[in-house]
């Protein structure tokens, strides 16, 4: 584990990416009720598994400032999250919804909506200390999983491990070490409307994954 040089969640109008503040800024100009900010992870410090996205969604984490909320990934997500037991109340899609998620947090890669749902190498790279930050918040840590390659690689890099080392692909499992503790880290396709549109990514392998995560928490 790396030093820890940020706090776990980046101030709503971080500054540190000059390409996400410009989107950031016109998409606020356009729909400037939208949240339009560095959106802060989900969940409770007392979480045993730690799910770590891409980054937000333009009409969804961007619109909502709640991870996974308001588009179609997050509409599988949840649903999945209910299916094993972590999560409590109904998901509106709405951050006003009431859910409370039990036992997990939902975080990001990268804080700031991408254009195109694409950060680039650097971006991800300036993000991470805060990633660095959230994993070291969660004392009771177990489980980390990733949904997506870059979300797995920022992850391992994250944890001081060498990406060439733990190769992605979906459903791998790998046992690491995160806060001086033992660590399992999992990793998914994500659950993009592309990946699921495409057959890529199934319901059923998706509940695999978390199928898996419930065990290792347990
Ligand atoms: N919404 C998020 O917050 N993260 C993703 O990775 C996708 C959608």
């Amino acid at each position: 584990m790396k030093k820890i040089t940020a706090a776990p969640e980046a101030p709503r109008d971080c500054p540190l990416c000059p390409r996400l503040v410009a989107y950031r800024e016109a998409v606020q100009a356009k729909e400037p009720t939208w949240f339009n900010g560095a959106v802060p992870s989900f969940g409770k410090d007392n979480a045993e598994l730690l799910i770590v996205g891409l980054a937000p969604g333009v009409t969804g984490a961007n619109r909502t400032g709640r991870p996974f909320t308001g588009d179609w990934a997050g509409d599988l997500l949840y649903a999945t999250l209910d299916k094993f037991g972590f999560s409590e109340g109904t998901f509106a899609a709405d951050p006003n919804d009431g859910l409370k998620l039990t036992g997990a947090m939902i975080t990001n890669a990268v804080r700031c909506v991408p254009p195109e749902n694409k950060p680039v190498g650097a971006e991800i790279n300036q993000c991470r200390p805060f990633l660095e930050a959230r994993i070291a918040s969660l004392p009771k840590l177990k489980v980390i999983l990733c949904l997506g390659k870059i979300s797995h690689d920022s992850t391992l890099r994250a944890l001081g491990l060498k990406v060439a080392q733990y190769p992605f692909g979906h459903g791998t499992k790998y046992e690491v070490a995160a806060n001086g503790k033992p660590v399992t880290l999992l990793s998914s396709y994500h659950c993009s409307r592309y990946n699921t549109n495409t057959g890529r990514l199934t319901p059923e392998m998706f509940e695999a994954v978390f199928a898996e995560a419930r065990k290792a928490v347990a």
